[in-house]
């Protein structure tokens, strides 16, 4: 066996852990980068949305909750404080991951800063089982 028989072996293993650490860091902060959203009119099952709560429609950068039976707002899902994507709806509040933000399902208005301002709302029709929003 010659003294480099192993080299091809050991670099294939160097090589691969170079490409996990660059695909680590590819993978860092998702979320964090800037977000691809259609915020124009779109329509949504009205019985996907829970009852006390909410959805948020990520590609849409919109929430739309139910805070009662029948009871239904639309909000921009664009956080008041810095502009991140709000993300989960959670006992009512709509929450902003990035700094701690918390809105009400209600009206959206700021229950937990840093936000100063309501998350701005967006109107929503009724037709039906539908609900269309603009
Ligand atoms: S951007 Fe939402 S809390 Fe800061």
């Amino acid at each position: 066996m010659s003294p480099h028989a192993s080299d091809p072996t050991r670099r294939a293993v160097l090589g691969g852990a170079a490409g996990l650490t660059v695909a680590a860091i590819a993978g860092c902060g998702p979320g964090q980068a800037a977000e691809q959203t259609d915020e124009g009119p779109f329509t949504v099952a009205a019985a996907d949305i829970p009852v006390g709560g909410g959805k948020v429609f990520k590609d849409r950068a919109t929430v739309v909750t139910q805070p009662n039976p029948g009871e239904f707002h639309a909000f921009s899902a664009k956080c008041t404080h810095r502009g991140c994507l709000v993300r989960d709806i959670a006992k009512g509040k709509i929450l902003c991951p990035c700094h701690g933000s918390a809105f009400a399902v209600a009206d959206g208005s700021v229950v937990l800063g840093p936000a100063e301002q309501p998350l701005a709302a967006r109107t929503v029709t009724v037709a039906g089982a539908e609900l269309r929003i603009s």
